[in-house]
């Protein structure tokens, strides 16, 4: 039965409000409970809370396409679409991760050849690597930051080799992607730290593309962007430019979450003595599952956003075709229809699913490499620092409106 569900009067959702921003736990809960297609007229929109309506929405690239989003600015949200949104320009052309098929398989498989299962397993040492020389210059200092000193270094220069940067530029890197994608509750922030930020790493880009470009491929691991440049569009090649901004997505969705999650898994190990004490009984295979539950329970990312080509019904709400919906990740990851004791952080959660990588035509293109990281990072730490404590007063978490991570995470090695 499709039902007209005006907005509730006693209980009150906003993605962008105070509560939300800080801690919407217990918001996603009633949401799921009692308005699993909550109204939000002010963004011609619904916010969508239960697994299975995020699930169907992610898998449906007919119906949902990308629109504004798939992270909302809220300046965006107050221009309405009368019915389907139109197909958005090429010129200039965007990142793959804003636009539909066929473009955007196009430029997919363009980039994927060293994110594949094959490719990243040739990684693992070089990651160890890197995550061992960290730790070597670290644990004798007594204390660190998790996510600067740490992961931050270690997912950028991941990214650094993948893109065929120069794995000294990491904490530069690293730096400036942070800098680049700082969001200040509500929306994006277009200053010149940000906008110097992102054209320094545009730059980079830009410049090692036009270099292999002349060069030509050598079969030396430049996959990405030699499958760019091997990319054709209506029949003309990309320029230097248009792969930059491809490349500048991955090389910023690849470094700034996996140590936000790699740090979160710690901080929750370490309020929890007996699960850490079974994680260190077999690192080398309990890791994996730690990282994989703490993607569940607390992944950074609140909400992607897709837009409906058509009126349908999603959860007894009848969404008009050009409305927008949030798809709440963290919130599908608590649904208890999909997840018992939903709540509760168990290290070693059999799960079939979650939806804090997507899924359908936007499943994260990383997650690879976000996997072997995520296990490596914790694998490192663990075994070289015996007994651990994370200064929750001095942890951080910038103000973002759509993510909640810590991007500072003092660690005292004891
Ligand atoms: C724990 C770490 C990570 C999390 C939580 C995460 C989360 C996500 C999610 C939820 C999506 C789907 C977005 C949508 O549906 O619109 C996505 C897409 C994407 N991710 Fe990740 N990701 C992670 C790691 C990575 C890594 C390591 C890379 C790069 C190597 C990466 C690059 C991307 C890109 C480029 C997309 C867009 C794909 C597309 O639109 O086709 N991510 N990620």
């Amino acid at each position: 039965m499709v039902m007209t569900i005006d907005t509730p009067v006693d209980f009150a959702y906003d993605p962008y409000s105070e509560e939300a921003l800080r801690d919407p736990t217990d918001l996603y809960r009633v949401l799921r409970q009692r308005y699993p297609a909550y109204p939000l007229p002010q963004y011609d929109a619904w916010a969508l809370s239960r697994f299975d309506d995020v699930w169907e929405v992610g898998e449906d690239g007919e119906r949902f396409v990308m629109d504004a989003g798939p992270v909302y600015n809220p300046a965006d949200l107050a221009r309405r679409n009368a019915g389907a949104p139109a197909r958005k320009p090429l010129d200039p052309m965007p990142s793959f991760s804003r636009i539909d098929p066929p473009v955007q398989t196009a430029l997919r498989q363009g980039l994927v050849a060293p994110l594949r299962p094959h490719a990243v397993g040739l990684l693992e040492e070089k990651v160890r690597t890197l995550a061992r020389q960290r730790l070597d210059e670290l644990v004798s200092k007594g204390e660190f930051d998790l996510y600067t000193d740490y992961g931050g270094v270690v997912s950028a220069g991941v990214m650094a080799i993948v893109m065929g940067l120069p794995i000294e530029l990491a904490p530069r890197i690293l730096e400036l992607v942070n800098q680049a994608l700082r969001r200040k509750p509500p929306g994006a922030v277009e200053d010149a730290v940000t906008g110097r930020a992102g054209l320094e790493l545009h730059m980079m880009l830009v410049d090692v593309v036009a270099h292999r470009r002349i060069q030509g491929p050598t079969g030396d691991g430049y996959a990405a962007i030699d499958g760019m440049l091997s990319t054709e569009l209506d029949g003309r090649a990309l320029t230097d430019d248009e792969i930059a901004v491809q490349l500048f997505t991955v090389l910023s969705g690849g470094t700034e979450t996996v140590p936000k999650v790699v740090a979160r898994c710690l901080l929750e190990l370490s309020r929890r003595p007996d699960q850490l004490a079974a994680v260190r009984e077999n690192v080398a295979t309990n890791c994996r599952l730690a990282f994989e539950e703490t993607m569940r329970y607390g992944a950074p990312l609140q909400h992607v956003g897709r837009t409906a080509t058509l009126d349908v019904e999603i959860a007894g709400a009848q969404i008009r075709a050009g409305q927008r919906v949030f798809l709440l990740i963290p919130s599908a990851n608590r649904d208890e229809r999909e997840f018992a004791n939903p709540d509760e952080f168990i290290w070693n959660r059999s799960m079939e699913r979650h939806f804090a990588f997507g899924h359908g035509l936007h499943f994260c293109i990383g997650v690879h490499v976000a996997r072997l990281e995520g296990r490596v990072l914790l694998e490192e730490l663990l075994r070289r620092v015996p007994s651990y404590e994370i200064d929750e007063s001095r942890s951080l978490m910038p103000p973002s409106d759509f993510q909640i991570g810590y991007t500072n995470m003092p660690i005292l090695v004891l």
